[in-house]
């Protein structure tokens, strides 16, 4: 069973409480938050702010994807905002198990992404703390980029890693998915499918969110 996770980047930002409902109508499990903060990442985007004013208008589970740098000055403020899970960058962090821990602590689910070139070594000692494995599916900083079929080859062997530890981490993908791209992805192990201008840029987004799910249960 895949989820899906809408990317809000990709939505309305004047209508954003109608964007959300919208998917949350048509069964998204996920509600994928992207926040970027100009240095990590070249773009400005989300902070704890609107986390906090779409909290009341949604019962969707909020998937936060910090693009920051230091994002353990911010873990508290998203959770204390609603955020169910934080996903914070690997390559943001030194201490990156002190990090996971501070998410744990604040009382949420916690997540590790990766950029498309690191490679998955860097969980392995980590790896039964998280909930979930975030693998860019595009280098991160902007929605409607091109899928990169070289991280492919990544979701498995991360699979591979979580199955034989015995773990139910969930792997999640991120950047360029669509109904093609789906089925790759989930071919290769990935159960947490996010995707923005795919959902969001189409003329029936509910009908998209049912696609991209069909595409990956085939
Ligand atoms: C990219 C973001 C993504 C983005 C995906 O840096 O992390 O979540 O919204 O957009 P699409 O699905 O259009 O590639
Ligand atoms: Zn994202």
């Amino acid at each position: 069973m895949v989820k899906i996770a809408p990317s809000i980047l990709s939505a309305d930002f004047a209508n954003l409480a109608q964007s959300v409902q919208m998917v949350e109508k048509a069964g998204a499990e996920y509600l994928h938050i992207d926040v970027m903060d100009g240095h990590f990442v070249p773009n400005i985007t989300i902070g704890p702010l609107i986390v906090e004013a779409l909290r009341p208008h949604s019962k969707m589970f909020f998937d936060v994807h910090l693009m920051i740098e230091q994002p353990d000055r911010y873990i508290p403020d998203f959770i204390k905002a609603g955020a169910d899970l934080v996903c914070v960058h690997g390559e943001t962090c030194s201490h990156l198990h002190r990090v996971i821990s501070l998410i744990k602590e604040k009382g949420a689910k916690a997540g590790v992404a990766l950029n498309p070139h690191t490679p998955v070594q860097l969980l392995e000692y980590v790896l039964p703390m998280l909930d979930l494995v975030l693998l860019m599916t595009v280098n991160p900083g902007f929605g409607g980029q091109k899928f990169i079929p070289e991280v492919l080859p990544k979701i498995e062997t991360i699979s591979r890693m979580i199955k034989e530890r015995g773990l139910v981490t969930e792997i999640q993908v991120d950047g360029g998915i669509n109904a093609q791209t789906a089925s790759l992805v989930a071919k290769a192990g990935a159960n947490v499918l996010v995707a923005g201008s795919a959902i969001f840029g189409s003329d029936n987004p509910a009908q998209a969110v049912q696609e991209i799910r069909k595409a990956a249960e085939e």
